[in-house]
C-alpha cells in the first residue's frame, strides 16, 4: 500500500514510516517540502544501518501525497489540523485516514478539550466527504517506543471506525508492528473514550513518576 503520513515530520510520524517502510510504500509529508525530503532522507538511512530493505520512502508536499495514497495518517496536533484539513479537504476521494489526534490542553496536569462533535475523530470526518473513510487508533502508542525498531510494544490498540473493511486494513497494519495488538472498538462515535485515554496515562505517569504509558486490556 501507499502510506502518506502527514506531519511525518514529527515526533510519532518518525515511528510509523519506520515501522511501515519494510511492507509499504511511505510519503512522508510536510507543509515545506525540504523538511520531508530531508525527513524521509533520514528515515532511509536510518533503515539501512540496520539492515532493513524497504519500498521507499519519498518525502512529498501534503497535497500530492493525499491524491497518491491508499491510506493517510494524521499525524499532526490537533491544533493545527483542522485548518489543515479544510484546507486539504478537496484532495481526498475515498482513502483510509487514520486520527491519532488527540485534543488536549495542559493546565496543572493534561485535560481531554474535545469539540462539540463529541470527539477529534468525528469532527475530522465531518470535515472530509463521506466517501473518505476515518478509522481513529494508536492515540495510545508513544512515539519514543514506535520510534525504537528494537522494541516490541507489548500494548493493544483500540480501533473505531464505521467502515468494516476499513477498520480491518487499520488492524492488519496494526498486526504489522511488532506486538501490538488491535482490538475493535466500535465504530467512530466510541473514539473520545479512547482519546481521553491520553491524558489520563500522562497524568499518571507524571504522578507516579513513570513514563511512555501504553494500554494493555487483560
Ligand atoms: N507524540 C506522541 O507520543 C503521540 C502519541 C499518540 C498520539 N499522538 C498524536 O499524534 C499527533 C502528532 O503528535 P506529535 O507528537 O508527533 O506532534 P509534533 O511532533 O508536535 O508535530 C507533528 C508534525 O505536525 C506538523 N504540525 C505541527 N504544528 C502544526 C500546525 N499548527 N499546523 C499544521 N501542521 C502542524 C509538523 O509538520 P510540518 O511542519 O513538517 O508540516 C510537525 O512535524 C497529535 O495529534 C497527537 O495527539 C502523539
Amino acid at each position: 500500500m501507499k502510506i502518506a503520513i502527514l506531519g511525518g515530520t514529527g515526533s510519532i510520524g518518525e515511528g510509523f514510516a519506520l515501522r511501515w517502510a519494510a511492507k509499504h510504500e511511505i510519503l512522508v509529508c510536510s507543509r515545506e517540502i525540504d523538511k520531508a525530503v530531508n525527513a524521509a532522507g533520514e528515515y532511509t538511512g536510518m533503515l539501512l544501518n540496520k539492515g532493513v530493505v524497504c519500498c521507499g520512502i519519498t518525502g512529498c508536499n501534503n497535497e500530492a501525497a493525499i491524491e497518491d495514497s491508499d491510506v493517510v495518517v494524521l499525524s499532526v496536533p490537533y491544533q493545527g489540523v483542522i485548518s489543515l484539513l479544510k484546507k486539504l479537504a478537496p484532495f481526498f476521494k475515498n482513502q483510509i485516514v487514520i486520527s491519532l489526534v488527540v485534543p488536549m490542553k495542559k493546565n496543572k496536569l493534561f485535560e481531554y478539550t474535545p469539540p462539540k462533535q463529541g470527539s477529534a475523530a468525528l469532527e475530522i470526518q465531518e470535515i472530509l466527504s463521506k466517501s473518505v473513510k476515518v478509522v481513529s487508533a494508536y492515540h495510545n502508542v508513544s512515539a519514543k517506543k514506535l520510534a525504537n525498531l528494537e522494541l516490541a510494544l507489548d500494548y493493544d490498540v483500540v480501533v473505531c471506525g464505521d467502515d468494516n473493511e476499513a477498520k480491518k486494513t487499520v488492524m492488519e497494519l496494526t498486526r504489522e508492528i511488532k506486538s501490538l495488538r488491535p482490538l475493535d472498538g466500535g465504530g467512530l462515535a466510541s473514539s473520545y473514550m479512547i482519546e481521553s485515554l491520553t491524558p489520563f496515562l500522562i497524568n499518571l505517569a507524571i504522578r507516579n513518576g513513570l513514563s511512555d504509558l501504553g494500554v494493555k486490556f487483560v
